[in-house]
């Protein structure tokens, strides 16, 4: 007999399999029990009925506890009532280990419950749809940047030099000096696309973020491109381009976890239409007060404003140039301005906003130079940055995808907390 998983039954309907599978509820009257199961791959229901197993094992069944662990053997059927549409009717039942209370019922639990107890959360249906999402969206992201001619570029995890200003860097001991955990791989991708024309990272990144909000994680995970020879509005192109392929990619390939999450899948697929609106930060401002915001030239947008903006256009929309004090260092100048800069925000729709942040970079050694020091930096940490101007300077741009606030707003999470298996948070560094 061959041993299946839960997600292949449609392939084996009137066959006899074997599953392995955990029990997540289940239901009996005196001639039928109904055992929800589980085996990773999806989530299905198994049948008992008295009438074809033997008194002992319908017994057995009916006493099964939450999170039992077992094999089940039995015919599989069509089962036109249920979201996935296949059960089994069980014939045996191996159990491999039984358990003790499971302290995640079906009844509602807090979020602190739960975060406490995410190692167990983690096999519940909306945690199993997230991240089954989330391991989508990265397949998809190697596709796209290997398709587009990028290569796949690490950036180190411990570094000496802050991208994104000093405030929110986590400083670890580092034998007799100092060192930070990355807050952005930017710089080292510079370097990269000097090297390689094309590059992306992947990885973690780490913020001390004191602020407690549902978009900030400490620990995060980002996708840096950076690309040489090309300025900010080709670089917009593959921003879009690139959304657009991660949403398609999980309305072909993520069916059933949009379902169990009551994604609407027409609402998605407007936004694999590209191209996005492009407005400016002055064009936002003015959109904005006649909204009646208060909000004046010269301040950064909260999730009020981004909300507003978004949900203007319904649909993600782009907001270029923004005032050169709000941003780091490193983005080019404009060329006939001097309060802003060469860069934009993608904001997310449905009260999601900013997904990504990007820019074109200054080339001019000197122009830097002074940038560092006006930012309280130390030239010194800089020097390998610096040369990248001094040997063979060229145009160049890249953006920063946050995966955790692209996953919220696809899978429409309250928190970005929801969104990755362990968060880290302000208060929360268990499990
Ligand atoms: O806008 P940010 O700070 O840009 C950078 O780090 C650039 N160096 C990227 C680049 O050009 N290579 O961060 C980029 C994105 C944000 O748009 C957001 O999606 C995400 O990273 N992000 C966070 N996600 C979760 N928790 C946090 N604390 C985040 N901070 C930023
Ligand atoms: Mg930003």
């Amino acid at each position: 007999m061959q041993q299946i998983n839960i997600i292949d039954a449609n392939k084996h309907v009137d066959e006899k399999v074997k599953i392995g599978v955990w029990l997540t509820n289940k239901r009996s009257s005196g001639k039928i029990a109904f055992l929800q199961l589980r085996d990773g791959t999806a989530f299905f229901q198994g049948v008992v009925l008295k009438k074809n197993v033997s008194e002992a094992l319908f017994e057995e069944a009916k006493k099964l506890r939450q999170e039992t662990s077992m094999y089940v053997i039995g015919i599989i059927h069509k089962d036109e009532r249920s979201k996935f549409g296949y059960e089994m009717e069980i014939e045996d039942i191996q159990v491999l280990s039984e358990t003790e209370d499971y302290p995640i019922t079906p009844k509602e639990h807090g979020i602190e419950f739960l975060l406490d107890h995410r190692h167990l959360w983690l096999r519940s249906k909306r945690p199993f749809a997230v991240l089954r999402i989330r391991d989508q969206v990265i397949r998809a992201t190697y596709e796209f940047f290997g398709k587009e001619g990028f290569v796949k570029f690490d950036a180190p995890i411990l570094t000496g030099s802050a991208p994104e200003g000093t405030t929110e860097l986590f400083h670890i001991d580092y034998f007799d000096t100092n060192a930070y955990l990355s807050q952005s791989g930017q710089l080292y991708e510079e370097a990269g696309a000097e090297a390689f024309g094309k590059v992306y990272s992947f990885g973690p990144t780490f913020r001390a973020e004191k602020s407690k909000t549902r978009r900030h994680l400490t620990e995060f995970w980002m996708i840096e491109p950076e690309m040489a020879f090309m300025h900010q509005e080709e670089s917009l192109d593959i921003q879009e381009r690139y959304i657009a392929y991660l949403v398609q990619s999980v309305i072909d390939n993520c069916q059933y976890e949009l379902s169990i999450l009551d994604r609407d899948v027409e609402t998605l697929k407007r936004y694999t239409h590209v191209p996005y609106p492009r407005i400016s930060y002055d064009e936002a401002i003015e959109l904005l007060q006649k909204a009646d915001f208060d909000t004046k030239w010269g301040d950064d947008f909260g999730s009020p404003e981004e909300t507003y903006l978004a949900d203007h256009f319904d649909r993600p929309v782009f907001v270029l140039n923004y005032p050169k004090a709000l941003k780091p260092f490193y983005m080019k100048p404009h060329p006939t301005r001097e309060d802003v800069v060469i860069c934009a925000d993608l904001l997310a729709p449905e009260g999601y906003g900013e997904i990504i942040g990007g820019s074109e970079r200054a080339t001019d050694y000197n122009y830097l130079l002074n940038q560092i020091k006006a930012a309280g930096l130390d030239p010194k940490e800089y020097s390998w940055y610096l040369d990248l101007r001094k040997y063979g300077s060229v145009p160049h741009s890249g953006f920063g995808l946050g995966l955790e606030r692209i996953l919220t707003w696809l899978t429409l999470e309250d928190h970005v907390r929801e969104t990755i298996p362990f968060p880290r948070l302000l208060n929360r560094l268990h499990p």
